[in-house]
């Protein structure tokens, strides 16, 4: 039997509202990722990228359209529904990376497991988790880095650390906005490597990008033109 795909996005709308103003940011996308595929969106700044990504990853909510994650339909879901996939089944890497200041290396990369862990079990899992997201840090190469703070690291390191708390719940899905996008040409050829490691062991990755000669690095790219889905996004 063959698998569902990772992504199915159909008839997507996405509207914003300002006073008496309605911004159509998304018209009616239709697009598909299969599992283990690498791809790539493109197109303009105010295209629509982020707000197409944050709609695949639960963080926000189309007007019309649905999306389905991994065969299921999540349009519907109830808030609490969404929040469990969310924790469980996507990671996602922002351009500007939001780790928390206060927190170390070590500590930013456990959070998806403190979020996910009632309190009276944290206690007894700590040590386990540690352990994991110490093992992921390692594979990302920052074994030695697991006590700075995001103040003390380079904006390769601190972009590094926060796909390592993306990848730390083995997400079916991985969403990266812009992730080169704040470096420099030598560190994002560093990530991208790092993303196409992820990929050849079978994550799943959606990434957005403006920068065509890193898109061009995946298995598909596809073009957001003012809002809209240039070819058939599949
Ligand atoms: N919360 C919001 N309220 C109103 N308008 C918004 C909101 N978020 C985004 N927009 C508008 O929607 C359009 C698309 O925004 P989006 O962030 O998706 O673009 P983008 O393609 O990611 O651009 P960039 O490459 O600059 O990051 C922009 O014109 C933006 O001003
Ligand atoms: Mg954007």
């Amino acid at each position: 039997m063959s698998r569902s795909p990772a992504i199915i996005v159909q008839g997507v709308h996405k509207t914003y509202k300002l006073g008496r103003q309605e911004l159509h940011v998304l018209q009616n996308v239709d697009c598909q990722v299969e599992q283990g595929e690498f791809v790539s969106i493109v197109g303009a700044s105010g295209s629509g990228k982020s707000t197409l990504l944050h709609l695949v990853g639960l963080l926000d909510r189309s007007d019309e359209g649905h999306i389905a994650l991994s065969g299921q339909d999540v349009s519907e879901l109830s808030f609490r529904a969404r929040n469990r996939i969310r924790c469980h089944d996507i990671g996602f890497v922002f351009q500007f990376y939001h780790l928390f200041s206060e927190l170390t290396v070590l500590g930013n990369a456990m959070l998806p497991a403190m979020v996910d862990t009632p309190l009276l079990q944290w206690m007894s899992k700590r040590k386990h988790y540690r352990e994991k997201a110490t093992a992921v840090l390692e594979e990302v190469g920052l074994a030695d880095r697991l006590k700075h703070r995001p103040r003390e690291l380079s904006g390769g390191e601190r972009q590094r650390v926060a796909i390592a708390r993306a990848l730390m719940n083995e997400p079916d899905i991985l969403l990266a906005d812009e992730p080169t996008g704040n470096l420099d040409s030598k560190t994002g050829a560093k990530i991208m490597k790092l993303l196409n490691r992820y990929n050849e062991k079978g994550q799943t990755i959606l990434m957005v990008t403006h920068d065509s000669k890193i898109a061009a690095q995946t298995d598909r790219v596809m073009h957001l033109v003012d809002g809209r889905m240039a070819g058939d996004g599949s």
